[in-house]
Formats: structure tokens, sequence, C-alpha cells
């Protein structure tokens, strides 16, 4: 698949087939891709944590949910109306989890890196015929959480994002209709 298949029809998957794991090698190279990304000065602030473990990703998937229920309690009907086992990372086998350095040449830039980091990890997972979907909510309301038990040293490094990867399961049905907002591109010269 081109780049432009790729960018033309990626849709988030929120329903992972938990039973297919994600050989260790299309990982190598999903986090190898996002390693190559831009940053500014080169800084390359990114550290990546990549779990298999299936327990570990469904006990802090659920510890993460159980937190965000309180300030987003439709995070429980959307897990009911996809029947997942929790719906932080949706049953996915693998999961990167992006943490950004905080001793930075040009820490101002820093959380554009992260982005193109993500992104290249995105763009790989579907050339390998895998799917994702990015995840900020462990970041905003499970920070503790996922520090804790992934003994992040927070005096060197702040957890930014994850990204769940697997393959979709059969029967999930996937997003409606992209729906572009208006206004979003400005020609200065017409
Ligand atoms: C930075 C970022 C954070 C996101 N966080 C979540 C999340 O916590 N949970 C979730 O289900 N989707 C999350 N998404 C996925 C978006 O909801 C999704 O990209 C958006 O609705 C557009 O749909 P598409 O990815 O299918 O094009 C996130 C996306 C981005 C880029």
């Amino acid at each position: 698949m081109s780049v432009s298949d790729i960018i033309h029809s990626r849709r988030s998957n929120r329903a992972f087939d938990s039973s297919r794991a994600v050989p260790k090698e299309a990982l190598e190279k999903i986090v190898n891709a996002a390693l190559l990304a831009p940053s500014a000065m080169n800084q390359q602030p990114w550290r990546i944590y990549v779990s298999m473990n299936d327990e570990f990703l469904r006990k802090v998937g659920l510890l993460v949910e159980e937190v965000t229920a309180k300030s987003y309690p439709g995070i429980l009907s959307r897990k009911e109306a996809l029947g997942v086992k929790e719906a932080i990372f949706y049953d996915a086998p693998a999961v990167l989890f992006i943490t950004k350095r905080k001793d930075l040449p040009a820490p101002v830039c820093a959380d554009i890196d992260i982005g193109l980091c993500l992104e290249n990890a995105i763009l790989a997972v579907y050339e390998l015929g895998l799917t994702c979907v990015p995840v900020a909510l462990p970041a905003m309301f499970g920070k503790d959480i996922i520090n804790d038990h992934l003994k992040i040293d927070t005096d060197k490094e702040e957890f930014m994002i994850t990204l769940p990867i697997g393959y979709a399961r059969p029967d999930y049905e996937g997003p409606t209709q992209k729906a572009l907002q208006e206004g979003t591109v400005v020609w200065l010269d017409e």
C-alpha cells in the first residue's frame, strides 16, 4: 500500500482481535519507523515502551477506564456498544506508550516531535496490514497509573500518548464516513 493509499483509507480501529498476536518483527518495524521521525534540532525527545502482555494491558486498561469514567461516563456505554473488555486499549494485543524526555534543547517543539513520531508509527502499522488508534485518555486521566505501572522516572520523562495496535476484530464495522471541517485551509494568493 502506498503512503497516499494509507492516508486516504486509514481510520481508527476500536475493537481488536485479542486472540491474534502482533508479531514482534512487525512491532520492531513500527518502532523503527517512529524513531526515524524528524524532530527539532534532532532532539529525538521520545522514548517508546512496548507491551504485548495481555494480562498487563487489560489490567492497566481497566484501571484507566475506571478513573476516566468519573469524568467521562460515556466511556462505559462505548465499552458496552463495542463489546470490548476495556475501552481504553480496546483489547489490543500490543500497545506503544510514548513518553517525552524533559531535558531538551528545544522543549517548545517537543510536542510536535512526539506527534510526528506517532504518525510515523501509525503509517507503518497500516503498511503492515495492521490497525491502530491513538489513545490519549491515559495521559488525560490516568497519568499516575501509567507512570506507576511502567516505572517511568517522572523527573526525566513525561508520559504523552499510547498507540494500541493489532488486527481488527472481524465483526467490527469501524467508523462511519469522515466529514472534514470547513475553513481549515487558507489560500493566501487567491
Ligand atoms: C492525539 C489523539 C488522541 C486521541 N485519543 C483518543 C482516545 O483517547 N480514545 C479514542 O478512542 N480515540 C482517540 N483518538 C482517535 C480520534 O478520536 C480519531 O482520530 C478521530 O475521531 C478521527 O477519526 P479517524 O482516526 O478514524 O480518522 C485520538 C486521536 C489523536 C490524534
